[in-house]
């Protein structure tokens, strides 16, 4: 049982309140010792419980961050937790995690949320302490050399905001945090116009871009030594190396000055995929050079809807473009994002458009509350929580790719096996002139 001051406006803690003397889930585990609603009577009633969680709020009027620093100090074993509206600017919550809150909590507080930090920080606190970012949730890091090599999964969809990003972001930390075996990751950010993996990761305006990469690769013409890819990839906190996308929108023309397209992106990908042994693409909606030549090269396309019908019959007309083109789909597979707010489509008339446009359905992850403070965190959902109902649905469909979660105890979800290495083809023509030209 932990005690716990929860230091908050009053007006956000009445079902907190509530929950607290019903017999809700997680009342056996934590008891709330007090809730003054000013950070001024903390350290009275710290001294009077001595309680084992302190939860602060960083809109108090007053200094939260002072307040954290002298509890850090006088109760070095006292966990002490920030509370924020979830459109709390990203800037702020970083500085707070910098300035010694273990974790960030969203408004409204709920006891599971309370419990859900504190078994969190426990873990975290009996990991070993050289290396943060590849020990995490009731995972130890993995020992095992790594027998997977080259592997590309491509994330597309045809409609933005569907949660591309969200999902290849996630799956590229989620398999450089496996259980299992140790492996290299690169997330290459091909959303060329608008990519924003930098910003998901919190990643400086200042790191290399893919357009770093135009000048070497035409120097070579062709795949770049690996020397230069690991000049060219950023590496992050995140035990994930990164290609970023171009910052400023219009620059991604470049990539067809003077060369083409299809080419630099293909040595691009070559480069990486000889260096890494999992390369994730998040894509960008249109479907130009760059993303066929992606989703030919790429072992797995995940391509992602939400539950309505605009995003699946974009994707239905997609497909049959490809096909027409004759680009070979038969690699793609359908994943269902933010299932369950309710209003969308049920899971059967999507499957039934899925089943119509012969792509089958993979994967279906939740909605979940905790995404978007995730992104303004600048810390992917999976790295920041251990549980949750999208971190789960999410190691599943990891898992399901390349089986490195451990024993997979789902039955009955539509899962595929990926299929062996596809031909690479070097000599085939610009999209546009294949769906046009004469091939
Ligand atoms: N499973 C989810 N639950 C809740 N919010 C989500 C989920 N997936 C994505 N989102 C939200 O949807 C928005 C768009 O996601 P993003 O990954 O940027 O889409 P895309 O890359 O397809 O444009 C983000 O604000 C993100 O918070
Ligand atoms: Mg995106």
């Amino acid at each position: 049982m932990k005690t716990v001051i929860v230091a908050e406006h009053a007006p956000f803690v009445g079902t907190l309140a509530q929950e607290a003397f019903s017999q809700s889930q997680g009342a056996d585990t934590i008891k709330i010792v007090a809730m003054p609603s000013s950070l001024e009577e903390v350290p009275a009633l710290m001294q009077a419980t001595k309680a084992d969680v302190v939860i602060l709020a960083l809109d108090l009027e007053g200094d939260p961050i002072a307040m954290a620093k002298f509890l850090a100090h006088s109760y070095p074993r006292a966990l002490v937790f920030a509370i924020a509206a979830p459109d709390t600017h990203p800037d702020q919550l970083r500085f707070a995690r910098s300035q010694g809150f273990r974790d960030i909590l969203v408004r409204p507080l709920s006891l599971a949320a309370i419990h859900h930090a504190i078994e969190k920080a426990e873990i975290e606190d009996r990991q070993p302490k050289a290396a943060p970012h590849t020990t995490y949730g009731t995972y130890t890091a993995p020992t095992a050399p790594s027998t997977i090599k080259s592997r590309v999964i491509a994330v597309y969809s045809p409609k933005g905001g569907v949660g591309k990003t969200a999902i290849a972001t996630n799956l590229a930390l989620a398999y450089a945090h496996n259980p299992t075996v140790k492996l290299s990751v690169c997330l290459v950010d091909l959303d060329l116009s608008w990519g924003d993996v930098a910003t998901v990761l919190g990643l400086p305006a200042s790191i290399p871009t893919i357009l770093d990469w135009i000048p070497v690769v035409d120097r070579f013409e062709g795949p770049i030594p690996p020397e230069k890819v690991q000049e060219l990839v950023v590496h992050t906190a995140f035990n994930v190396d990164v290609v970023a996308a171009p910052f400023s929108p219009g620059d991604h023309l470049r990539f067809q000055e003077k060369g083409q397209e299809d080419q630099r992106i293909r040595w691009i990908l070559e480069s990486l995929k000889r260096d890494y042994d999992v390369l994730i693409i998040d894509l960008e909606q249109q479907l130009r050079d760059s993303t066929i030549v992606t989703i030919e090269m790429a072992h797995r396309t995940l391509v992602v809807s939400t539950p309505d019908i605009q995003s699946l019959k974009a994707i239905y007309r997609t497909v049959s473009k490809l096909r027409e083109a004759h680009v070979d789909v038969s690699r793609m597979r359908l994943v269902l994002n933010r299932m369950g707010r309710g209003s969308d489509l049920p899971f059967a008339d999507a499957a039934a458009m899925a089943e119509q446009m012969a792509l089958p359905v993979m994967a279906q992850l939740p909605e979940d509350p905790q995404m978007q403070l995730s992104i303004n965190m600048g810390e992917p959902i999976v790295h920041r929580m251990q549980k949750g109902p999208f971190v789960t649905a999410l190691r599943q469909l990891a898992h399901a790719e390349i089986p490195v979660f451990g024993r997979d105890k789902r039955r009955g979800t539509p899962v595929a096996v990926t299929p062996p290495v596809p031909p690479s083809k070097e000599d085939s023509k610009p999209f546009l002139r294949r769906l046009f030209g004469n091939r």
